[in-house]
């Protein structure tokens, strides 16, 4: 299947981790009308050098929104919190091959629970690591940052990544999405739709940019369809 071949359609999911906090909820209110996602990401300060929030933020935000909730677990063995993080209400949980030596157990962990897997892939990572699994996943979500904080900048290369993933899902006829993590902006969100993403993940461009988060996220789908 050429990629020509359908238009596919582009998902923008903001990422809370550069909300604030301590008003969470009038937030993702403000990015409610204009997407279907939200990205949440969990930190460990083990995998990553940092730590954000766990189980019962999650299970807030899920009391708060109708949201698609996307959760990136950037932890440490995460068989061990699997089951917590569905039933406090994510929708899509990505593990990193980076996290645990059984990828693919995990995967099935996941998929047992009802709810959507996706693989993450640090940038120093090959894009080999995810190929046994393509067949089990929902999606596979390219980090273009090392991953542990929002704000950092886009790692130009990332862009033949998701470029040579999405030659090979549409070569071998997966049913597998591409999200990209990291540096994503209103500027370069139409490129990397064009280099093959479906779900574009956004912290700071949408919450801490210059303008309103309406604004932005509006000017994110808006090139994101471009
Ligand atoms: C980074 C997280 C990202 C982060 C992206 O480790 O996985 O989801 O929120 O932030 P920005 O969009 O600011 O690079
Ligand atoms: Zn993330």
């Amino acid at each position: 299947m050429n990629s020509n071949a359908k238009p596919r359609s582009v998902i923008v999911s903001p990422s809370v981790l550069s909300a604030n906090f301590a008003c969470l909820e009038r937030d993702i209110k403000e990015v409610e009308p204009f997407v279907e996602w939200l990205h949440l990401d969990v930190m460990d300060g083990v995998f990553v050098p940092n730590i954000s929030f766990g189980i019962p933020v999650v299970k807030a935000i899920r009391k708060a929104t109708d949201l698609f909730l996307d959760v990136h677990l950037m932890i440490v063995q995460p068989e061990r919190y699997i089951n917590q993080f569905a039933e406090a209400g994510a929708d899509l949980i990505y593990v990193h091959v980076e996290a645990t030596p059984h990828i693919h157990r995990a995967i099935q962990q996941i998929k047992s629970l009802g709810i959507k897997a996706g693989v993450a892939l640090n940038p120093g990572t090959p894009l080999e690591q995810t190929y046994e699994v393509l067949p089990f996943v929902d999606i596979v979500l390219i980090m273009s940052v090392n991953p542990g904080f929002g704000g950092q900048k886009f790692i130009p290369t990332s862009l033949s990544k998701i470029n040579r993933l999405r030659e090979l899902i549409d070569r071998e006829g997966h049913n597998v999405l591409i999200a990209v993590d990291g540096g994503v902006n209103i500027e370069n969100a139409g490129e990397l739709v064009k280099a093959g993403t479906d779900v574009l993940i956004a912290g700071s461009a949408i919450f801490q940019d210059r303008i309103p988060i309406r604004e932005a996220v509006r000017q994110m789908c808006e090139n994101a369809l471009s």
